[in-house]
């Protein structure tokens, strides 16, 4: 967890290499039925270039759906969800109806200032993903493919995601410390190694 540019999905992709379990990452699957233009992707188009939440019951069956697919007996890494405390609530279900559990919620802690300016140079490959920097370029260092601005990072669309990371998501992190998962605070500023390492010794693994 951790509000827009801490860096989720930097950390998730390489926390999920090291541990070899999948990435479950809403916002890439929000994405993708984007670009493939399915029912979902029109439906949640408006939402994600307002910088609004998508509605939470379909957020849950996407992960549902998901969770089946992936075969989560080995375990996965869950990136930009749950982003409510009812989505938190529904994935408690989610779980207990596999017999699962959460082992830890890591929280990216990042000043907003640097949020600002990390999502303002975002750039994303459009034919695999890949995240980067304008230090990359215009072409994709992992594929050769084009790089691009992500459309909610213009800076009034990042203004609302933060506002509604606080109203709607940082209700999340509290919910978690009052229940019984461990919590796991890491610093997420520094560099992309930095905060690898870090995150990695606060794991344990
Ligand atoms: P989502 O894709 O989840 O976006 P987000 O939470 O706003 O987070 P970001 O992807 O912007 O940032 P990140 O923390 O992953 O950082 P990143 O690693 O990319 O969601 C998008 C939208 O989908 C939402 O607004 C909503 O509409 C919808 N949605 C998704 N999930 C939902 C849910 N569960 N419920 C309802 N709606 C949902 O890094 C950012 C940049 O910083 C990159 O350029 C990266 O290269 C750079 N960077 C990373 N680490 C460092 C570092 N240590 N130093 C310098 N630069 C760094």
């Amino acid at each position: 967890m951790g509000p827009p540019g801490a860096g989720k999905g930097t950390q998730g992709e390489l926390l999920s290499e090291r541990l070899r379990v999948p990435r479950l990452s809403t916002g890439d699957m929000l994405r993708e039925a984007r670009r493939e233009g399915t029912a979902l992707g029109r439906r949640v188009e408006g939402y994600m270039e307002a910088g609004e939440l998508v509605p939470d019951a379909l957020i849950l069956d996407l992960i549902d759906e998901r969770l089946e697919a992936a075969g989560t007996l080995d375990g996965f890494v869950m990136d930009g969800f749950p982003r409510t405390v009812a989505q938190a609530k529904g994935l408690v279900e989610l779980l207990e109806d596999r017999g699962e559990s959460l082992d830890a919620v890591v929280n990216l802690r990042v000043p907003e200032e640097e949020l600002v300016r990390r999502l303002g140079a975002r750039r994303v490959c459009a034919e695999c993903g890949e995240i980067t920097g304008p230090e990359a370029g215009r072409d994709c260092p992992e594929c050769g493919g084009r790089l691009r601005e992500r459309s909610d990072d213009r800076p009034e669309t990042v203004r609302r995601r933060l506002q509604v990371y606080e109203k709607e998501t940082r209700p999340v992190l509290r919910w978690y410390r009052e229940g019984d998962v461990r919590v796991v605070d890491v610093d997420g500023t520094g560099t992309v190694e930095e905060v690898r390492r870090r995150l990695r010794d606060r794991l344990g693994r």
